[in-house]
């Protein structure tokens, strides 16, 4: 897969700034970090920090949170559950899309550059604007849909074989990571939903206790919506957690033939 480093609004000439090793450093790692900021008026950047690894924890998020911490407080990302959970803290690392916390330090030979997620607006250094992916999230509905009413006022069952039909599609933790790697999406991204908006609009169709499976079917009926999916793969070749948006999509496709 082609390297993918750079944001949408990018025009990297700014005078980048170079952080050294702390003095003593034996074991030490530089970071080369994608900067920018609304407020400055200045085009963006690349700092350079360099570390000591044996002062930092193993993941790329922990040189992150020391280098904000002890080093340079305007460093601006977003994290949260700091083991893969809450998909905020997912960035471009190394030229593929991936999330800081579950990503190794010594997995990255050299300098590890890392860039926001790409063709996103850049909010500030390594935070995307999310604002569009998830709109096109809610437009989904993402939430289950009946129209009977509940068996005896208690919950809707559902077999165990039913319920293995959401494995692969329930995990997902709205990363973007797919998206934002996905060539049609960075080309048709205001019409196009996206390999993880499809991915989760999958995860309500298969669902055996949904209600509105015809009506979900006919809101991706459009030629961009579902069909700009070009399997083209980038999408399950990053998924951090080892899901396939691209066999979602599939199975979408298939379910509109057979309704046809
Ligand atoms: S398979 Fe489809 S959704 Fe996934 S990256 Fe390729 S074009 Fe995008
Ligand atoms: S499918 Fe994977 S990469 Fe895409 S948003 Fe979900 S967890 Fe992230
Ligand atoms: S901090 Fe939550 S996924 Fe990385």
């Amino acid at each position: 897969m082609a390297k993918l480093t750079l944001p949408a609004n990018s025009r990297i000439s700014g005078q980048g700034r170079t952080y050294p090793a702390p003095a003593g450093a034996k074991r030490t790692k530089t970071f080369r970090i994608y900067r920018w900021s609304p407020d400055s008026g200045e085009n963006p950047r690349f700092d350079r920090y360099t570390i000591d690894l044996d002062d930092c924890g193993p993941m790329v998020l922990d040189a992150l949170i020391k280098i904000k911490g002890e080093v340079d407080s305007t460093l601006t990302f977003r994290r949260s559950c700091r083991e893969g959970i809450c998909g905020s803290c997912a960035m471009n690392i190394d030229g593929s899309n991936t999330l800081a916390c579950t990503k190794a330090i010594e997995d990255v030979k050299g300098e590890v550059t890392i860039t926001p997620l790409p063709h996103m607006e850049v909010v500030k250094d390594l935070v995307p604007d999310m604002t569009h992916f998830y709109a096109q999230y809610a437009s989904i509905k993402p939430w289950l849909q009946t129209s009977t009413p509940t068996p005896n006022m208690k919950e809707r069952l559902q077999a165990p074989e039913d319920r293995a039909k959401l494995d692969g599609l329930y995990e997902c933790i709205l990363c973007a990571c797919c998206s934002t790697s996905c060539p049609s999406y960075w080309w048709n991204g205001d019409r196009f939903l996206g390999p993880a908006i499809l991915l989760q609009a999958y995860r309500w169709l298969a669902d055996s206790r949904d209600e509105a499976t015809g009506e979900r079917l006919d809101a991706l009926e459009d030629p961009f919506r579902l069909y700009r999916c070009h399997t083209i793969m980038n999408c399950a070749t990053v998924c951090p957690k080892g899901l396939n948006p691209a066999k979602a999509i599939a199975e979408i496709k298939k379910m509109m033939l057979e309704r046809a």
